[in-house]
């Protein structure tokens, strides 16, 4: 249908300049807004002295284009919206919005639903079954936008798939996901969700710190047994947390807020990052900046924040487990292959730590086997983020990057706003 538009020869693709002024906005339904949205007309008519006065000040660009209005010609600019009129009826007199095609991987929360619909053409993945890489590279590739989730790869492979992508929006605050150089390349945006997770995260990583020092699930799977003889005095006893030593491995806005819960526990904190924070960030959070060989020694819990980088990869490694109390916990909220699965499950069976818990995998949906059955192991479906409230916002957030790339906006969480020049 699009299609069909573009290649007739009455057709004028309108999009307008806010610094026009508003009243040329008026005859159109819905989409632009003065001073937010990119502007441009197009057609394939020349424009004559009587048209408006904007017409006639259009750059040289949009004047070559008048010249030969092709489709094509029309993709290669970043941030048009188009509108269609018929000029055989005069400018304004008609007109037809083709709203942007938009892939979500999923049906999203209504929210977010409510904000993709008011300004796409929305293609909701619904089924209860995960989108199969198959199904997606199809679908993406008449798309112009996609919003996804950490479980999907947007990697070369799909970029060439989806000639037409210009923003790809993950719902998820970590983006290894996302090949951001081969966005980049593409001409893609790339947008994540950063700060709306982290204190759902930070009260997550908190509640595996206990629930795996307390022996809460052992707790709980005793109780349900049927089996529990009535208090006694050395049952379940497990490690205390109020006054030990909390050790962070990464101290982003989410390992900070685990160390903020931290001083309720009237524990020291140290914490290990490739940056060190700000003065009054550490003196705010009573947080230690220490290497991480120190943090390995000397922490009764160590909670990791880190990004999934090839310096992050395995940096829970046989030698870094070896560097540990014995008594000592770890738990994992950041990315599964962060923690060699395989050198943990080892060290648990010859006693070099207390316990780990973990809400993210190596090699996600799988767990190694020789976690499984492990009562010093607590096991977590990657919820950590998982609040509605939190999981909501997230969605709307990837929603909004992709509203404003499509209105000239620089979407506010661009990963690769500057390579791409977006401003
Ligand atoms: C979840 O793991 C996220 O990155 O948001």
């Amino acid at each position: 249908m699009r299609h069909e538009f573009f290649s007739s020869n009455i057709i004028c693709c309108i999009v307008l300049r806010p610094e026009l002024g508003e009243k040329y906005f008026k005859p159109f339904p819905q989409g632009l807004r003065p001073g937010k949205s990119r502007a441009l007309i197009a057609g394939t008519k020349a424009p004559t002295p009587e048209q408006p006065e904007y017409y006639r000040k259009l750059p040289r660009r949009f004047s070559e284009l008048r010249r030969n209005t092709t489709r094509r010609a029309l993709d290669s600019f970043p941030n048009l919206a188009v509108y269609v009129t018929n000029s055989a009826h005069g400018f304004f007199t008609r007109h037809a919005l083709t709203k942007p095609k938009i892939l979500s991987t999923r049906p999203l929360f209504p929210a977010a639903r409510a904000v993709l619909d008011r300004n796409f053409e929305v293609d909701y993945w619904t089924p209860a079954e995960r989108i199969t890489r198959e199904e997606l590279l199809k679908r993406v590739a008449d798309k112009d936008g996609l919003v996804c989730l950490l479980t999907e790869k947007v990697d070369e492979e799909l970029l060439a798939r989806a000639p037409k992508l210009r923003i790809a929006a993950t719902v998820s605050v970590g983006y290894d996901n996302i090949d951001v150089a081969a966005c980049t390349r593409h001409k893609v945006a790339a947008t994540n969700t950063p700060g709306v997770l982290d204190d759902t995260t930070a009260d997550f990583a908190w509640t595996l710190l206990m629930a795996i020092a307390r022996r809460l699930l052992e707790g709980d799977a005793w109780m349900r047994s049927g089996t529990w003889p009535g208090w006694d005095l050395d049952q379940l006893v497990g490690g205390d947390v109020w006054g030990k030593t909390l050790g962070v491995l990464g101290f982003g806005r989410i390992g900070r807020g685990v160390a903020r819960r931290a001083s309720g526990f009237n524990m020291r904190v140290l914490y290990s990052d490739a940056v060190r924070a700000p003065e009054d960030v550490e003196r705010e959070l009573h947080a230690e900046f220490v290497d991480r060989d120190r943090l390995f020694r000397e922490s009764d819990f160590i909670s990791l924040h880190v990004p999934l980088l090839p310096d992050t990869r395995h940096l829970i490694s046989r030698e870094n487990l070896e560097k540990m109390k014995r008594t000592a916990f770890l738990v994992n909220t950041s990315r599964g292959p962060v923690v060699d699965e395989a050198a943990l499950a080892e060290a648990l069976e010859n006693k070099k730590i207390a316990g780990a818990a973990l809400d993210v995998y190596e090699h996600e949906p799988l767990v190694n086997p020789a976690l499984l059955g492990r009562r010093d192991v607590i096991l977590t479906p990657h919820i950590a983020s998982a609040s509605l409230d939190t999981r909501t916002k997230m969605a709307v957030m990837a929603a909004e990057n992709v509203v404003a790339l499509f209105e000239g906006r620089r979407p506010p969480n661009a990963l690769n706003a500057d390579a791409l020049g977006l401003k």
